[in-house]
């Protein structure tokens, strides 16, 4: 396993182009299976997640080449549609490939995908709006099995504005008999990006983006050359570290209308934010002021960027109350950053933050893929060396990091172990 050491203290500055979403290119590559040809998609980040992705889409009989950030998929040999327990254990967005299974073959059988540290993670309300398009759904043995000779559109309430969920239930519905309503739907940029790739797939939607999404069923989609959207939150992290430790750090390559809760809640907090078209330039304040987060569904501030927010306020000037609404365990970076100095009480889903003068460079623990992501921007901020340990769980989510923070002048190295 591979560790990330970080000499803290230095100063950032330059350029850091941000990879391709991960959370949009998960949805979009199973999106594949949905139609016969090769689908190509640019701009796709290298990260452990989507090698997992590659690997099912192989297994399920479909044809996958890839050249640097460029991906060829074509399912027109689709041939299985099960989903083995031993791929989904490792990247639990395999889920993703129900809809499209039972759209496309009428079956499918996925492994359940478990809970993960961040929580139990359940895939209720996917199934039970499937269930109301038609497919017969059993759990037997750790699997879903779902079947529909046809999916039925139909009238689905979200309870909860579940991001796969949604893009299931969307990839189900775009080849099913007639119309259906998705209420609740979430609001995610990496819903409107997969809504668009549907449709340049030839697919009937609207309301992608707002919480009504209606889809008109058709009878077969042809297959697409997309590129893939920015990453919001790997461009939140390197705004993060840039309002730690940046002399003049410029984000390129972004989005920075899919971080509008993210920029202000760092102004809030004293940032000096510069907004362009597709770049964000932001440098370190010598104050960074206590600021009380909640995190929400998009357009909120988003849960993916609350541990990252959190070392900010593990030094500001007060006491900063967070507050995490989404998963119901996502504080087990506090432990680790108590380590580091940080004076952190919890209480349900609640953080009590108090600023110190600084933070102390420590051996520390990656637990998940934000997680980690924090620790690295309290090594960079801390006094002294920092190793973080079990690094595999940022592979999973983030372009090899440590080379880009490298070359905004951090003193960061991974090695192996
Ligand atoms: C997506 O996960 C993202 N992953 C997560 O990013 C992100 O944190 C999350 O959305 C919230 O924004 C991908 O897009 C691949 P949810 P997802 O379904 O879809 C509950 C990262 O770091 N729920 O919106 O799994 C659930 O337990 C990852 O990149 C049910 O109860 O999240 C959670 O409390 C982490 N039943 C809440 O809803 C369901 O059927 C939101 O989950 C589905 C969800």
């Amino acid at each position: 396993m591979d560790r990330i050491i970080i000499q803290g203290g230095t100063r950032l500055s330059g350029d850091v182009k941000i990879s391709g979403a991960k959370n949009a290119a998960l949805p979009i590559l199973a999106s594949a299976l949905l139609a016969d040809g090769a689908n190509t998609y640019q701009n796709v980040p290298c990260l452990k997640d989507i090698e997992s992705m590659k690997q099912l889409m192989i297994h399920l009989g479909a044809r996958v080449e890839n050249n640097d950030d460029t991906y060829q998929i074509d399912a027109t040999g689709l041939n299985n549609f099960e989903a083995p327990y031993d791929l989904v254990r490792k990247m639990r967005a395999s889920i993703l490939v129900l809809g499209p299974l039972v759209a496309r073959l009428g079956r499918a059988r996925v492994s359940l995908p478990g809970g993960c540290a961040i929580g139990a993670r359940p895939i209720n309300l996917h199934l039970e709006a499937l269930g109301r398009m038609g497919a017969d759904i059993d759990i037997r043995h750790g699997y879903v099995e779902a079947s529909a000779d046809r999916l039925t559109g139909g009238e689905i309430y979200l309870d909860i504005p579940t991001v796969t969920g949604t893009e299931n239930i969307m990839m189900a519905a775009v080849l099913a008999d007639g119309n259906t309503v998705i209420r609740n739907a979430a609001r995610e940029p990496e819903i409107v990006a997969l809504a668009d790739v549907l449709k340049q797939m030839g697919a009937n939607i609207v309301g992608e983006g707002t919480s009504v999404i209606s889809i008109k069923g058709v009878s077969s989609l042809t297959p697409v050359l997309v590129s893939i959207i920015p990453d919001r939150i790997e461009a939140g992290t390197f705004l993060t570290a840039g309002f730690l430790t940046g002399d003049n750090l410029n984000i390129t390559g972004c989005q920075p209308g899919h971080l509008s809760a993210v920029i202000d809640k760092l102004r809030q907090a004293g940032a000096v934010i510069e907004v362009h078209s597709d770049k964000m330039s932001i440098k370190r304040t010598e104050k960074i002021k206590s600021t009380d987060l909640t995190t929400m569904p998009y357009p909120g501030f988003p849960t993916d960027m609350q541990a990252q927010f959190m070392v900010l306020m593990s030094i500001a000037d007060g006491m900063s109350i967070i507050s995490e609404t989404v998963f119901e365990n996502r504080f087990i970076h506090v432990s680790e950053l108590k380590r580091m100095g940080a004076d952190i009480e919890i209480s349900g889903n609640t953080a009590m933050v108090r600023g110190v003068d600084y933070l102390s460079g420590a051996p520390v623990m990656a637990t998940d893929l934000r997680a980690s992501a924090s620790l690295i921007l309290a090594g960079l901020v801390a006094r002294g060396e920092t190793v973080v340990n079990r690094v595999y769980h940022l592979d999973r989510g983030y372009d090899a990091i440590e080379k880009k923070f490298a070359a905004l002048g951090a003193k960061i190295f991974r090695e192996k172990v």
